[in-house]
């Protein structure tokens, strides 16, 4: 185990040594167990946080254990950023939208924090991308607010109509390119992986047959430079904002004179999910 499970703290989150008392062997075993889970979980968190870069020595999860762990936790993994505060946190509350909302209102009220991609963007455009691939590094993963899954094909949906198309090809197919190094783009498997997904993960075959598609595409190199900039960890003080971005969003991306979610586009209830998620239906 990565971790050591404090006796006293361990009491003392079950309410005292007198609540214990009054408890029965089962349920003691029980609390016992959610209690390992949860500090497992936050091994597995800080480990995240450390990002690809981490020392080889750590000890990556298998599939299995994070099977494990999934009716062990209130929520799913694939539930968006939104619409969960995780296991012991409640949501907070969001500030409204304005009427007729921008791209960068969503990223001032409802993708942050977006350090993340704002961090990709930034090292894109340092490295000299087109920009095409810059508003692809800046968008690639905020559709995780509204959902994790497949977060490559939603996020792609989302932008879709508003971006140029080499931008929604590449936010589309970097998840699936994120499982498979290319060394002559400078693009390895990252330990964050290991640790998100198991380190004896092997991808569903949708994944694979995506991959083996675009690797053949004349646009390969779209999604793939979304991964080579896509890391966690390169400059972890570096402040990062969205000004730099805002003449390039300006130039790319057709924000609708309605509004995001206003104006009858295909998506525009992708944006409305995100604009008021505490709506019940
Ligand atoms: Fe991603
Ligand atoms: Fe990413």
């Amino acid at each position: 185990m990565p971790f050591e499970i404090d006796r006293r703290v361990f009491i003392a989150s079950l309410g005292g040594a007198a609540a214990v008392g009054l408890m029965d062997h089962e349920a003691r075993a029980d609390a016992l167990e959610d209690y390992s889970i949860k500090k497992l979980d936050e091994a597995v968190a800080r480990a995240q946080d450390r990002g690809q870069n981490a020392g080889s020595a750590q000890k990556f999860p298998t599939v299995a254990e994070l099977e494990e762990q999934i009716d062990k936790r209130p929520y799913r993994r694939g539930a968006g950023n939104l619409f969960t505060a995780g296991r012991n946190a409640n949501v907070r509350r969001l500030e409204p939208m304005p009427a007729k909302p921008t791209l960068l209102d969503f990223f001032r009220l409802r993708f942050q924090p977006a350090n993340h991609v704002l961090q990709s963007a930034t090292r894109a455009m340092k490295t000299g991308m087109t920009e095409e691939i810059i508003l692809a590094c800046l968008l690639h993963d905020v559709v995780q607010a509204m959902i994790k899954t497949d977060h490559g094909w939603w996020g792609a949906q989302l932008f879709e109509p508003y971006v140029p198309e080499k931008t929604s090809f590449a936010i589309r197919y970097h998840q699936a390119l994120r499982f498979y190094p290319d060394e002559a783009a400078g693009y390895e498997y990252p330990d964050l992986y290991k640790n998100t997904f198991g380190v004896d993960y092997v991808p569903p075959p949708y994944i694979q047959e995506t991959y083996k598609m675009v690797r053949k595409h004349k646009w390969y190199m779209e999604p793939r430079l979304v991964t080579v900039n896509d890391l966690y960890a390169f400059d972890p003080n570096a402040v990062v904002s969205i000004d730099p971005f805002v003449d390039i969003i300006g130039r790319h991306f057709k924000q609708p004179k309605e509004g995001l979610g206003h104006d009858n586009s295909p998506v525009a209830h992708m944006w409305r999910t995100l604009d008021h998620p505490d709506a019940p239906l």
